[in-house]
C-alpha cells in the first residue's frame, strides 16, 4: 500500500553543481545534504506512490530485518567498532546517537516505507545492516550498508545489498543510488556485482565521492 497525506515543503538553497542531480531536478535551488529533511518532506508526494518495503527479507543463510529502536545495544557493538564503522562521521561513542539513528530510520520507514535491515547470520547474531536511506540523491534513494570487520570477505555485503536493491524495486523505487568515495574498494566491487554502474564522480569537502545507479528492468 502507498501511502499518502504527506505535505510539500519549501525550497531552499541548491548547492548541488550539477542541474541533473535527482534532487535539483525536482527542486531547482535546494540544497542536498545528507538525511536532508526538505528532501524527506518534500518525498511524500512521491512516496505516496511507493509500497512499505517489507519487514523482512531472506537470502541464503541471511535474514534481512527492519532494524527497531530496541536493536540499539547490538548495533551499538557494530556502530562503535572502528575496524568496521568507517563510513559517515566514523565511531559512534554514545548510545543515544545510534538510538536517534534508529528512530529516526523507524520514521522514515512510517513516512516513506524505505527501509533499513539488521543482517543476521544463521545462527541469529546481527553481523551488519542495510538499507535504503533519502540522502544526496534526493527523491531517488540510496542504498547503505556495512558488515561487521570480522565477518566481512564472505559475500554477506554483496547478499544483503542485492537483497535490498531487489525489494526496493518491488516496492516501486524504478532507480536505486549509492554514493562511494573512490578508495572503498569493497563497496565498489560489491555494488557492481550486484548490478550498479558507475554515473558520475562529484566533489563533495572530504574529496571525490563516486554515484552509482542501479535501474530496475
Ligand atoms: C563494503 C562492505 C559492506 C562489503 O561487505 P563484505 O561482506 O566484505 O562484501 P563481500 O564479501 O560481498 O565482498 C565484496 C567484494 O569486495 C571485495 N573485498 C572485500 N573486502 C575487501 C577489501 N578490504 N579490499 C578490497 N576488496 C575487498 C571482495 O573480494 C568482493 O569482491 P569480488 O566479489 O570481486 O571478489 C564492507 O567492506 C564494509 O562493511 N565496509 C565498511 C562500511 C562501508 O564502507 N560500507 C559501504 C559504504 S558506501
Amino acid at each position: 500500500m502507498g501511502r499518502l497525506g504527506h505535505t510539500t515543503a519549501a525550497a531552499g538553497t541548491c548547492t548541488m553543481e550539477r542541474s541533473t542531480h535527482p534532487a535539483c531536478r525536482l527542486t531547482p535551488g535546494r540544497a542536498a545534504t545528507g538525511d536532508d529533511t526538505v528532501a524527506v518532506a518534500r518525498l511524500g508526494a512521491v512516496t505516496a506512490r511507493m509500497n512499505t518495503m517489507a519487514e523482512e527479507l531472506s537470502t541464503g543463510d541471511l535474514t534481512l530485518h527492519a532494524l527497531r529502536v530496541s536493536d540499539a545495544p547490538e548495533l551499538h557493538s557494530i556502530f562503535s567498532d572502528p575496524a568496521t564503522h568507517t563510513i559517515g562521521a566514523g565511531v559512534v561513542s554514545d548510545i543515544e546517537t545510534t538510538r536517534d539513528w534508529l528512530r529516526r530510520r523507524d520514521e522514515r520507514r512510517s513516512q516513506h516505507g524505505v527501509t533499513w535491515y539488521g543482517v543476521r547470520s544463521m545462527a541469529g547474531t546481527l553481523i551488519g545492516t542495510a538499507g535504503l536511506f533519502i540522502g544526496r540523491t534526493g527523491m531517488e534513494p540510496e542504498i547503505g550498508f556495512e558488515i561487521r570487520s570480522s565477518d566481512q570477505g564472505r559475500g554477506h555485503g554483496t547478499r544483503a545489498a542485492r537483497a535490498v536493491v531487489t525489494e526496493a524495486h518491488r516496492a516501486g523505487w524504478t532507480r536505486v543510488w549509492a554514493t562511494v568515495r573512490p578508495s572503498n574498494v569493497a563497496s565498489l566491487r560489491a555494488l557492481a556485482r550486484v548490478g550498479f554502474v558507475a554515473d558520475r564522480t562529484e566533489d563533495d569537502e572530504r574529496g571525490g565521492l563516486v554515484y552509482l545507479r542501479h535501474e530496475d528492468r
